[in-house]
């Protein structure tokens, strides 16, 4: 299939949410739990197929997906290369003993990422979700280090699980179950160059600031328990943020002089997706741990905690029980996807697509920006983009509300976007790593259009 087949433009037969959707969204409001599926009278439209940077709902309308699915689909949705090789294992095992009679594959699998690590003596835990590899990190950091504290950032995100959830900094999120938190869970300032915390202005050293915020949690009382410092090295839910050059190289620095574990989550923003296999890799840094999930199978759930040998052994040998397994560790079928999923990032050049497409895009939406008063600003590395919303230049005042109504005419247009950021006023963009540009271009337009529509209020065409 040509790359123009896969990047078809949007097609829509009947205005999204369709009438199947709709009974679809109705269905579902009976059967799940209220808090999980955002329904409305306006969202969500039901996925049945999915093609490279095509997704089509179950009303016949085709989607250009500018998330690639929570930035999973790093080689393009249902890549045929990946399809190819679930099929393979589909006609051999479904499913092994993980950490007692394991499939043969999961070795590979582990073979492969220490190929790709940055470690030269890689160990590896594997994992279901992003979530739970942040979980084998936490853990191994504390084995490492003996110390139950640990520094997290500003809007960072790591997942849900509570031993994640103690890191994530969303009160949405955290409210209900504070009670039930990690206490030793320590928060810094994440280098946020366009919303500096407060008392400091955008010009000012903002990575220095965060630096000696971190130092200031490790002198202070409590500072002797602390032995892990845990980052997004892009913030990819907190609003796609950068942090300056140099920043995350002296932390490095930081941990290492004080006998820190680092660890680096990248399950958003690593494999290709910032123009580097490793965001780290900007700054020419490796971290002491570091956790991938999302585009490693692109597909199936899969995830990982990678570490050098010398932090991984601080783990004591399994003489029968594992202390920290799942029943579908190393699923056989998610192996597979993700020794195609990572052959194909490697194929096609994507970490490289994504530096040189990346720049062209955030170019061109800079360019864009400049006619749009409510844009506060457009950042990001590769293709992981966000576009800041603002109700007032001078104020820089989230806005949310014009970031839904964008989302919303987007989807009637046939183009799936996602709200990022603590207060959802980022449109966060994700696409594909294999989008081709005449998509990117297009989706340029698109957004101006929006841009206008949307910020000229709620009842304007847009919404
Ligand atoms: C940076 C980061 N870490 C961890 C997670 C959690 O991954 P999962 O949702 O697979 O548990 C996410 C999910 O978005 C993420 O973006």
């Amino acid at each position: 299939m040509s790359t123009a087949e896969t990047n078809l433009p949007p097609r829509i037969r009947v205005i999204p949410p369709g009438p199947r959707s709709v009974a679809l969204g109705r269905r579902l409001r009976a059967v799940e739990s209220p808090n999980v599926t955002f329904l409305s009278d306006e969202f969500p439209i039901f996925w049945r197929k999915a093609r490279g940077s095509n997704v089509w709902d179950t009303d016949g309308n085709r989607f250009v997906d500018l998330t690639a699915g929570f930035a999973v689909a790093g080689a393009g949705h249902r890549n045929p290369r990946v399809v190819t090789a679930l099929r393979r294992q589909l006609a051999q095992l479904l499913h092994g003993m993980g950490d007692v009679h394991p499939p043969e594959i999961k070795v590979r699998l582990l073979e492969r990422l220490a190929a790709i690590s940055p470690f030269s003596d890689t160990r590896t835990i594997l994992a279901n979700t992003g979530s739970e590899a942040i979980e084998a990190a936490l853990k191994t950091a504390r084995l490492h280090t003996g110390k139950p504290g640990v520094i997290a950032f500003t809007a960072g995100y790591h997942g849900l699980t509570y031993g994640a959830l103690a890191a994530t900094d969303r009160e949405l999120f955290r409210v209900p179950f504070e009670d039930q938190l990690n206490p030793h869970v320590v928060r810094a300032s994440y280098p946020h160059p366009f919303r500096p915390p407060a008392g400091l202005e955008a010009a000012d050293d903002i990575g220095a600031a965060s630096l000696a915020d971190v130092q200031r949690l490790l002198d202070g009382s409590g500072g002797d328990s602390i032995g892990c410092v845990i980052i997004e090295p892009v913030q990819g839910r907190g609003g796609d943020v950068v942090p300056p050059g140099g920043f995350l190289a002296a932390l490095a620095e930081l941990c290492r002089t004080r006998d820190v574990v680092l660890v680096f989550d990248e399950i958003y923003c690593g494999l290709g997706r910032t123009g580097y296999m490793f965001a780290g890799e900007h700054d020419g840094v490796s971290p002491d741990l570091l956790c991938i999930g999302k585009a490693l199978s692109g597909a199936l759930p899969i995830a990982a905690c990678l570490g050098p040998a010398e932090v991984m052994d601080s783990w004591p040998e399994s003489t029968g029980e594992a202390k920290h397994t799942s029943t579908f560790l190393g699923n056989p079928l998610a192996c597979a996807a993700a020794l195609a999923s990572l052959d194909e990032i490697d194929r096609l050049g994507l970490a490289a697509r994504a530096r040189e497409e990346g720049a062209r895009f955030i170019e061109q939406l800079q360019v864009l920006a400049e006619h749009h008063a409510c844009v506060g600003e457009v950042r990001g590395r590769g293709l992981m983009i966000g576009i800041d919303l603002v109700r007032d230049p001078d104020t820089k005042e989230p806005d949310p509300e014009l970031a839904g109504r964008l989302i919303r005419a987007a989807l009637r247009r046939g183009w799936l976007l996602l709200a990022g950021g603590p207060e959802g006023n980022v449109i966060s963009l994700s696409p594909p790593l294999t989008i081709s540009r005449a998509l990117l271009d297009s989706s340029v337009r698109i957004l101006d259009e929006l841009l206008l529509e949307a910020s000229a209020g709620p009842s304007s065409a847009a919404d």
